[in-house]
């Protein structure tokens, strides 16, 4: 008998190893790899795990994901809320929601993996997730990280590896972090990362409004903010909605949200064009004159989840303009969420071509 093999037969590994990106958020990780027509598939799915025990064997299950978070809301785990593995403790949980998410869809070890990787200042964070994919039983052939704000870049600017061989700029409107960098020739400069207006604030805020747009009756929890904020935001023409809560004595309420989705996330744009203004452009301006003068005549990259929110690219294109003085337009990808993981795709399919 021909001994089974150990590869997974999902993918055509005989004209060289596959080519994966990958993008660990930490609301969402997003994974781009080949599809069967010669396209690229993504998978998006919450970065959560919760564990059970097994009614019958008593061994430990995970669930992760949208399943995880449905199902046991009361322990589900974000182990990146912050960003990167904080502890040696987050990086295990991570390592095996990272396995558990490769396996179901049948990815390859003989893979090429680039990670688009946060640009922060977190020695800790960063070697833990780099245990993360050093321990990940994808990228046999080769693992590289590139920066998150330059792979978001590449599937706006072009449909091959334009980006790369370019003067922009790229900003990641993300859960925890605002991040701005000017790239030349994929060369960073000036990268900027700021806490002050992130997408997890943004639902902090609009559970404090709800609630006083409700005068104190409705409480909800910052999923549930998120998710308002994920199905209703739109700067060109938001709609007020009304959604229902169980009281705790029984019977049920029913509120309408006018105002509590939208000034939240006006405040938000501000913060984000006055903190670009004020630190990112003027220490890029200070540092690298030229390269600033030709990155600010292109257009500007915008990308991460906040970017989906209808009517925000053209919002900030007028709000930055005003507040330097010069007219400034802006760009993203088709779907700025996914962006991050199909530019890091593409890099991955050039360097596997290069082996
Ligand atoms: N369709 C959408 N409409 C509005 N907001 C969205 C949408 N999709 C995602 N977001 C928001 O974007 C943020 C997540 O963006 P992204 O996935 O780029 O961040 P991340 O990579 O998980 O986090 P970080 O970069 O901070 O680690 C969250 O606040 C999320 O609610
Ligand atoms: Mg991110």
């Amino acid at each position: 008998m021909p001994e089974e093999s150990e590869q997974s037969d999902a993918f055509d590994t005989e004209s060289g190893p596959v080519p994966i990106g990958v993008k660990l958020g930490s609301t969402r990780t997003v994974l781009a790899y080949p599809d069967e027509d010669g396209g690229v598939e993504t998978v998006r799915t919450l970065t959560c795990l919760a564990t059970y025990e097994d009614a019958l064997t008593g061994d430990e299950r995970v669930l992760y994901g949208e399943e995880a978070a449905r199902q046991y809301p009361d322990r589900v785990q974000f182990m990146l809320r912050s960003g990167l593995p904080e502890d040696a403790d987050r990086a295990e949980l991570t390592k095996q929601f990272f396995e558990e998410l490769c396996r179901s869809r049948d990815l390859p070890e003989d893979s090429a993996v680039v990670y688009a990787i946060p640009t922060i200042d977190n020695a800790r964070g960063l070697s833990n997730l780099n245990d993360v994919i050093e321990g990940s039983s994808i990228g046999g052939a080769l693992v590289r990280s590139f920066p998150e704000s330059l792979c978001g870049a590449i599937p706006a600017m072009g449909d091959d590896l334009e980006a790369v061989d370019e003067i922009f700029i790229s900003v990641n409107l993300g859960s925890t972090n605002l991040e701005a960098c000017a790239y030349r020739h994929g060369e960073q400069l000036s990268p900027f990362v700021s806490g002050a207006a992130t997408g997890n604030e943004v639902d902090r805020q609009i559970a404090n409004a709800v609630e006083e747009e409700t005068q104190g009756r409705v409480n909800i929890d910052r999923t549930t903010a998120r998710e308002y904020k994920e199905e209703h935001a739109d700067f060109n023409s938001f709609e007020a909605f009304t959604d229902i809560i169980q009281q705790p004595g029984g019977g049920s309420h029913e509120f309408t949200i006018e105002r509590s989705v939208m000034e939240p996330l006006d405040d938000y744009l501000d913060q984000v064009v006055d903190e670009l203004a004020n630190n990112f452009l003027s220490e890029l301006a200070n540092t690298h004159m030229k390269p600033y003068q030709l990155a600010l005549s292109r257009p500007i990259v915008l990308t991460g989840g906040m970017t989906c929110i209808p009517g925000l690219v053209e919002e900030f294109e007028t709000r930055l303009s005003e507040e330097l003085g010069r007219d400034i337009d802006a760009t993203t990808a088709e779907r700025p969420d996914l962006a991050a993981a199909e530019g890091a795709y593409r890099i991955a399919g050039q360097l596997a071509r290069n082996l």
